[in-house]
């Protein structure tokens, strides 16, 4: 059975997952959650901090504890990192989102402070090639797809609330 209450938003970094999420949350009256702040939350460490103390393993394995948590939950508005698509049961969490992009365009929304806050974007090859490989899994895991290419938030506000009623 599809959970509809939850909301999960996937996509590849840049593509506004938080923001939307958070937006969605207070739109709709639902609690927010966000993988990537729930961890640093954890740790008391930024993303950059947990990458390069502990690893990315331990990061995904963090990742997989959320994601049996987040099954748990009702009536939450949920941001997820880009690589969350990786977790086992991500379909038992609830209605998932794909927010799609092309990577030149997410490239150009981040500046390089949101660049050095996601160790998997410092280098841009890997980074697009990361890209190429994930594309087919968010649309695969995605019950919906948004293209947010050159979208407001109002806008996308918009889309979402009918595509979720
Ligand atoms: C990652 C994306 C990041 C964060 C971590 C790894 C990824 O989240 O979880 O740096 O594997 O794509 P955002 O998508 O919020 O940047």
């Amino acid at each position: 059975m599809m959970r509809m209450d939850n909301i999960i938003f996937i996509g590849f970094m840049g593509s506004g997952k938080s923001t939307i999420a958070r937006n969605l949350a207070i739109r709709s009256d639902r609690i927010f959650l966000d993988s990537d702040l729930l961890i640093e939350a954890k740790f008391n460490q930024n993303i950059t901090e947990i990458f390069k103390n502990k690893g990315e393993e331990f990061f995904r394995e963090q990742e997989q504890k959320l994601a049996d948590f987040f099954s748990s939950c009702n009536n939450a508005c949920i941001a997820s990192g880009g690589g969350f698509i990786q977790v086992k049961n991500l379909e038992k969490i609830g209605f998932c989102i794909y927010l799609k992009a092309s990577f030149e365009y997410l490239k150009k929304r981040l500046n390089e402070d949101e660049i050095a806050k996601r160790p998997l974007f410092y280098d841009e090859i890997k980074a697009k090639k990361l890209y190429n490989e994930r594309i087919k899994s968010y649309e695969d895991k995605a019950d919906i797809i948004i293209d947010i290419e050159n979208k407001s938030i109002d806008i996308l506000m918009d889309e979402l609330k009918k595509a979720i009623k």
